[in-house]
């Protein structure tokens, strides 16, 4: 049955004490370690409706019920599917909770995701965010690089130099990069400060582990996209091996190893399903022991 927006208002939200995985503080951004990323609700391809639309509304809820206060998304997901479904679950949105998104690809009729970093295209971008998400101000808008296949070198200053003017102008919070390289990663710094970086790095794909320290000593936030392994989930004996010792999920270890990696890492594991939610969410609570440790350390490609 479809809400309506009475039944809305009269919503109580009972927040845990215990935030989720704790809580990660850059300048006046603080959010939950363990946030979630919205990406996967809408359709197949991340293009149109989801298959189940009450569902996906319920898991928003769910999300920040359960204390979560970072939720990743951007208008390209859909294309701006995901971010409605956030305003229609979550608006207005409780003190504290923070919409993060990210500009810098369109998407195209075959559901491929071209670059569109030109001034005029994140200006226009920004603009949709602001729209679809019902908000006058966006609190951290990254700029995705590069492409499908990965980080792209080359110089980013005329994209990140457009968001910073939009920072000045008061439209955008904070900044941040993504899926960039650690030299891209140098030069928006140069540009304007950067309260995160979200790459793809999980259990098996370590690619960024200097970079991870680096942006560490600096209190700079990484956030791994595709903590779980994306569209192909993680599957690896070592890690069946170490959820079944600790009596849990292989997903709920994998993400328990990235909080426990570095204290810079944020968490936006995806999910479509509240079972799924809850399961992740145990990963925060979970301890890995030395030997643990070990046992996961193998995974890495
Ligand atoms: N910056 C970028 O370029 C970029 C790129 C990709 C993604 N992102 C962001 O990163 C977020 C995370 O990435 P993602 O959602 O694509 O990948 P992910 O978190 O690594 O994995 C999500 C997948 O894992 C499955 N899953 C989740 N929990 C599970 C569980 N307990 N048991 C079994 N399967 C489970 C989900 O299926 P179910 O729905 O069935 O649970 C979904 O297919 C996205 O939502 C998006 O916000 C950013």
């Amino acid at each position: 049955m479809p809400r309506t927006p009475n039944e809305r208002l009269i919503r109580v939200t009972v927040v845990p004490t215990t935030p989720p995985g704790g809580t990660w503080t850059s300048g006046d951004l603080t959010v939950t370690r363990f946030g979630y990323g919205a990406m996967q609700l809408a359709g197949s391809g991340v293009m149109g409706p989801p298959a189940d639309r009450d569902g996906a509304l319920a898991v928003l809820r769910e999300a920040v019920d359960l204390g979560i206060t970072h939720i990743d998304t951007s208008a390209a997901y859909g294309p701006f599917v995901t971010n409605q479904l956030i305003r229609e679950a979550l608006h207005p949105y409780s003190d504290g909770v923070h919409i993060v998104t990210k500009v810098g690809a369109n998407r195209d009729e075959q559901g491929g995701w071209p670059p569109a970093r030109q001034p005029d295209e994140l200006r226009r971008q920004i603009e949709e965010n602001l729209e679809t998400l019902g908000l006058d101000v966006l609190d951290l808008v990254n700029l995705r690089l590069g492409d499908a296949a990965g980080p792209v070198a080359g110089s980013i200053a005329e994209s990140f130099e457009t968001l910073a003017d939009l920072q000045r102008q008061g439209v955008i919070r904070h900044l941040g990069v993504s899926n960039a390289t650690a030299e891209q990663v140098a030069e928006a710094q140069q540009i304007a400060p950067i309260v995160c970086v979200q790459n793809m790095y999980n259990l098996a794909h370590r690619h960024d582990d200097r970079l991870i320290d680096r942006l560490a000593r600096e209190n700079i936030a990484y956030v791994p996209f595709f903590p779980l392994g994306g569209f192909s989930p993680l599957q690896s004996s070592a890690l069946s091996t170490v959820a079944a010792r600790l009596n849990t999920t292989p997903m709920a270890v994998a993400l328990a190893w990235l909080l426990q990696r570095s204290p810079n890492i944020l968490l936006i594991p995806g999910t479509s399903s509240v079972a799924h939610l809850r399961e992740n969410l145990a990963g925060a609570a979970i301890v890995l022991s030395a030997a643990d440790l070990a046992a996961l350390d193998g995974i890495a490609e």
